[in-house]
Order: structure tokens, then C-alpha cells, then sequence
């Protein structure tokens, strides 16, 4: 087991493209570190980087105490995990499993005991002398990753394992993978652009735009403070709506005009991040808002309400979403406008999505009260799209509470009656 550590990495292509650009990002020993970002935005050439398929054009790569850069593949003592699982059709599973045992010119006493040891933990005890073409998705899976965990590598890497696998088996395979590299507790990097696999399997998230690292976290610190729009917008589904808002000022604080009304901003350290900007983008996640008629008079003082007209409702039976459509300057929703088709969403920027609960009686076509969690909201500068209320006291609370909470599951997975004993 090691620790992956790069620092500026770069990847110039042939035809000068920075596929990444300056990354730098320590994966601790024993971590599950997940990356993700849009299509193209660079997570398999890093991938490809650290397991040495790809060369490295600048920028420094160690594993544990060795610099790899230019060090073969075969001598990293990494396995990697592909999208397509790459099995050799030719072979069992057995075989499959055991193969790089076989090239490493392992005893055959011991290839025998790994793979049966293996494929009990990966149930695929009984599936051992037949060929992949006669198995599921899942178990051509399990099978990949039999063949990752065999040989005790110092590194985990894998490329959208899932992706080929059906909703229900993806997520059987998740908690599989979770559990699993918990047990094992070795150093895992793992590329998704799926939301679940993002914010459940990993301890931290490295967010890539562009070949560029934007955040890394733990997922509640991405979803709670982002440190720009980018971030805000990837994490999180439905995304977060970005509203236009001019700003007055006041004695005790601050009022936003935003396209579905004007709120007070009651917390003077949010007023307060506004600086002198006279435009902000407010940030607010759907699941901030709910019908006005649902909400306590408590929690209704908390918040602020808006009145605003749905124009579509879709009753899922756990919430409710509606949309809103608005208004906003050319400029602006040109902007957004960019970010949507950026951050690879199919939702137009000019409507918000609110979450609301399934009670909700709220129909399309009507006017209708809305409650925001005013603090739950961000504010980001529609310039650089800064997110100026990032709370450091919350970022360095959440991630003592993230790094507790590994321990435990880790502790707890270690003491677990082992499943193949
Ligand atoms: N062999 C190559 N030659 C030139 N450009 C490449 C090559 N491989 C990748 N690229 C470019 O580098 C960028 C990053 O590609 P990469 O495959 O790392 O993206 P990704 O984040 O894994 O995307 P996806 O989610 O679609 O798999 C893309 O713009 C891609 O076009
Ligand atoms: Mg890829």
C-alpha cells in the first residue's frame, strides 16, 4: 500500500492540447479519492499517468517514496480497472483472475490459494472454471476486479468500472466496491461522471474543468461549500439554480432582486461577502425550497418567501419538482447559458428546479408560495464565479467529521466476520 502524490502535473497531447494542466493532488495512503468532471475534461489521461500508459510531460509523480515518472507500468505495482473489463475470452475465470500471478511467475501452490481466496471474497467460487462470455455483467465485473485485487497491489485504480452494468446491478456493485476496498483499505483512485458513485464511494472528490483541479473534498464539503460555480453546478442533482440578483444594501444587512422575487439576506456575514458588487449570481439548491403552505411558522422566519408561477410539476412520488421559468439579461443567461452546456446538464439555465415534498399541492400553470432556506444559499461572483460564501470554520468542521466517519467504517469493516471465512 502507498500513497499517490503528484504535484503540477501536465499532459500536453501531440497536437499541444493540455489534456491536464498544473494538477497537483495527494491520495493518502489507504484513501479512496474519486475523480470526477464532464466528458473530456481529463480524468483517464491522469488515471492513465499514475499507471504509466501515458507519459508524463511536466510535473512530478511518487508513489509511496519513488518517483515514477519514468518508471514501466509493469514495475509500479498498480492495478487498474477498465470500463471495458478487458477479460481474455479464451481463459476461465480461474485463469482470468490468476493472470497476473502467471506472469509475475507466482508458485502454482500460491496461485491456487490467491484466486481461491479472491474468488470466495468476490463470490465467484462456483463460476471458476467457466469462460467470461457465459457470465452476467456483474460477475465479468467481479471477475476484473478479482484479477485487480490478486495480486496486492499497492494502488487501486479504475476507469468507470460500472458504466456497462444496469442500474440495479451498478448499484449492488457500488456498495460491493465500497465494502470491499474498506476490507482491503488499499489506496484506491476511482473515475466516474455518476453522481451516487461520487458523493457514496469515495472519502475525498477531486472535481476536474478542463484538464484544471477545481476542489477536492469530502463529498459533503463539495456539496456544502463549493469553492466556485463550477463545483456547485457539477455536484448535485438536480444542480443548483443560479439566479441573477442585483443588490441593495441596508443598515442590518442586505436585499437581493433576484427574477423570482426579492429576499432579505438576514446573515451579515453573507451581506457582508457581497463586498460592493451591485450584481451577484445567488446559488440555491433545489431541495432549498419548499411550498411556502408546507412550512412551520419557525422554519418559516428562517427563510425567506418568493412568489413565483410553475409552468411544469412532475410528481415523483418520494418529492416533487417543479419548474419555474425567469427572466434574465442577455449577458447573464448567456452565461449560464455556457456553464449548463459545460457542466454536461440537460437543463435550461433560465428555469429554476425546486424540490418539494410529495404533499405538495402545488400545481403547473398556478402562481405559487415558495420558501427558501435563505441560509443555505451562496453567492458567487458572476465574474469570476468565486463562491464568496464559502464558510472555512464549516469546511474544517466538515472535514474533521469526514475523517471520523472513515475511521469508523474502516474499523468496522475490519471487524466484520469475513463474508468467505
Ligand atoms: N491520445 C490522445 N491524443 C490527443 N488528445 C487526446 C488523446 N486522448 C485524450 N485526448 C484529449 O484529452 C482530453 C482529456 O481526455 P480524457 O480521455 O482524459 O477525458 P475524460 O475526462 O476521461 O473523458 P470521458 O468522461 O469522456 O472519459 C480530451 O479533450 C481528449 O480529446
Ligand atoms: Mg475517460
Amino acid at each position: 500500500m502507498a500513497a499517490i502524490s503528484m504535484k503540477n502535473i501536465v499532459k500536453l497531447y501531440g497536437d499541444g492540447f493540455p489534456a491536464v494542466n498544473e494538477v497537483s493532488l495527494d491520495v493518502r495512503d489507504g484513501e479512496f479519492m474519486i475523480l470526477v468532471g464532464p466528458s473530456g475534461c481529463g480524468k483517464s489521461t491522469l488515471l492513465r499517468m499514475i499507471v504509466g500508459l501515458e507519459d508524463i510531460t511536466s510535473g512530478e509523480m511518487r508513489i509511496g517514496e519513488r518517483v515514477v515518472n519514468k518508471i514501466a507500468p509493469r514495475a509500479r505495482n498498480l492495478s487498474m480497472v477498465f470500463q471495458n473489463y478487458a477479460l481474455y475470452p479464451h481463459l476461465t475465470v480461474f485463469e482470468n483472475i490468476a493472470f497476473p500471478l502467471r506472469l509475475a511467475k507466482v508458485p502454482g501452490d500460491e496461485v491456487q490459494r490467491r484466486v481461491t481466496e479472491t474468488a470466495e471474497l468476490l463470490e465467484l467460487t462456483e463460476h471458476l472454471e467457466r469462460k467470461p462470455a457465459h457470465l452476467s455483467g456483474g460477475q465479468r465485473q467481479r471477475v476484473a476486479m478479482g484479477r485487480a485485487i490478486v495480486r496486492q497491489a499497492d494502488a487501486f485504480l479504475f476507469d468507470e468500472p460500472l458504466s456497462n452494468l444496469d442500474a440495479k446491478l451498478r448499484g449492488q456493485m457500488r456498495t460491493e466496491i465500497s465494502r470491499l476496498q474498506r476490507r482491503l483499505g488499499v489506496t484506491t483512485v476511482y473515475v466516474t461522471h455518476d453522481q451516487t458513485e461520487a458523493m457514496t464511494l469515495g472519502d475525498r472528490v477531486a472535481v476536474l474543468r478542463r484538464g484544471v483541479l477545481q476542489q477536492v473534498g469530502s463529498p459533503r464539503e463539495l456539496y456544502e461549500e463549493p469553492v466556485n460555480l463550477f463545483v456547485a453546478g457539477f455536484i448535485g442533482s438536480p444542480s443548483m439554480n443560479f439566479l441573477p440578483a442585483s443588490v441593495d444594501r441596508s443598515a442590518d444587512g442586505a436585499s437581493l432582486h433576484t427574477p423570482l422575487g426579492r429576499f432579505e439576506l438576514r446573515d451579515p456575514r453573507k451581506a457582508a461577502a457581497i463586498g460592493e458588487r451591485e450584481v451577484v449570481l445567488v446559488g440555491i439548491r433545489p431541495e432549498h425550497f419548499e411550498d411556502a403552505l408546507l412550512v412551520g411558522e419557525e422554519k418559516r422566519l428562517r427563510g425567506s418567501i418568493v412568489q413565483a408561477r410553475v409552468d411544469v410539476t412532475e410528481w415523483l412520488g418520494n418529492e416533487l419538482y417543479a419548474y419555474v421559468p425567469y427572466e434574465a439579461p442577455p449577458d447573464v443567461a448567456a452565461q449560464l447559458r455556457d456553464l449548463s452546456r459545460e457542466l454536461d446538464s440537460d437543463q435550461l439555465r433560465t428555469q429554476a428546479v425546486v424540490a418539494l415534498d410529495a404533499g405538495s399541492l402545488i400545481t403547473a400553470g398556478h402562481d405559487a408560495d415558495l420558501w427558501i432556506d435563505t441560509s443555505r444559499i451562496h453567492i458567487f461572483d458572476p465574474a469570476t464565479g468565486t463562491n464568496l460564501t464559502r464558510d472555512e470554520e464549516r469546511v474544517a468542521e466538515l472535514s474533521r467529521v469526514a475523517e471520523q466517519s472513515r475511521d469508523a467504517q474502516r474499523r468496522a469493516q475490519r471487524e466484520a466476520p469475513d463474508p468467505a471465512a
